[in-house]
């Protein structure tokens, strides 16, 4: 986990999201788990194509939420000086994100075509990789040429308030005030909030209806999917969430309403 730290909360934080995205794909394929060499071709076909519509749908979150993030230090780096130096941060930094996009494109392509054991390997392998490096070569020296080039502005902070103000405008911002307990308070808000932003649509559908009460079956029939793909979302959910219980669950909702 240490690798991925840079020192500045908001993106440490969306690493740490993007992180335990990556890990669920490590967890994906419970025949793996129980015997390394298990090939897919054991499954049943309905079993592949389960795995392959949730592979996709982790496809799509980690692409969404790589633009997403991508956006966000792309516009801490245009606050960067006119200098050579983070000039050819900026490039190499933007041409790393771009980098990783088209590679995660290119995967999600052959989704329907490869077996879905091969595929969440290929991923897995391909962005761990990737955001271990890429942190260390790229993220934890924007956070630092800020720091050098830009002492008037508190990368931490300021910087932080005005890109909740521009490029996320529902998360809440950290202000100077909130010190002590208050803030505690508005870092596990943002902790919530960053963790239910990394929901899917349909994630989020089942998010809300598992909160109000309601069981399995009737989330199926109110949003008109099977059981096991609700069971499915709803895995997601509590891991995504990091909850292993629906009282803890609803905590967390109170806290994000
Ligand atoms: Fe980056
Ligand atoms: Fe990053």
């Amino acid at each position: 986990m240490k690798k991925y730290q840079t020192g500045n909360a908001e993106i440490d934080q969306q690493h740490a999201i993007l992180d335990s995205m990556v890990g669920q794909l490590s967890v994906f394929c419970s025949e793996l788990k129980l015997d390394p060499d298990a090939k897919c071709e054991k499954c049943s076909s309905i079993k592949r194509q389960q795995c392959t519509v949730t592979l996709a749908s982790i496809t799509s979150e980690l692409t969404a939420f790589l633009i997403g993030h991508a956006t966000y230090e792309e516009k801490m780096m245009a606050l960067l000086p006119d200098t050579p130096s983070c000039q050819t941060h900026i490039k190499g930094h933007k041409a790393a994100h771009e980098g990783i996009l088209r590679q995660l494109k290119k995967i999600s392509i052959e989704v329907v075509n490869k077996s879905p054991q091969a595929i969440c390997t290929q991923m897995f392998q391909v962005i761990r990789n990737w955001l271990g490096e890429h942190v260390a070569k790229f993220d934890s020296p924007l956070v630092g040429l800020g720091k050098i080039a830009l002492p008037e502005i508190d990368f931490d902070g300021e910087l932080v308030a005005m890109l909740d103000e521009h490029v996320f405008p529902n998360r809440p911002t950290i202000t100077k005030k909130s010190l002590g307990t208050e803030f505690a308070l508005e870092r596990k808000k943002l902790e919530i909030r960053g963790r239910f932003e990394s929901l899917s649509t349909a994630q989020r559908a089942v998010f809300w209806l598992v909160v109000s009460g309601k069981k399995n079956p009737e989330i199926a029939e109110a949003l008109g999917v099977t059981v096991n793909t609700i069971k499915t979302h709803r895995a997601s959910v509590f891991h995504k969430m990091e909850v292993k219980s629906v009282l803890e669950l609803v905590k967390k909702a109170d806290i994000l309403r």
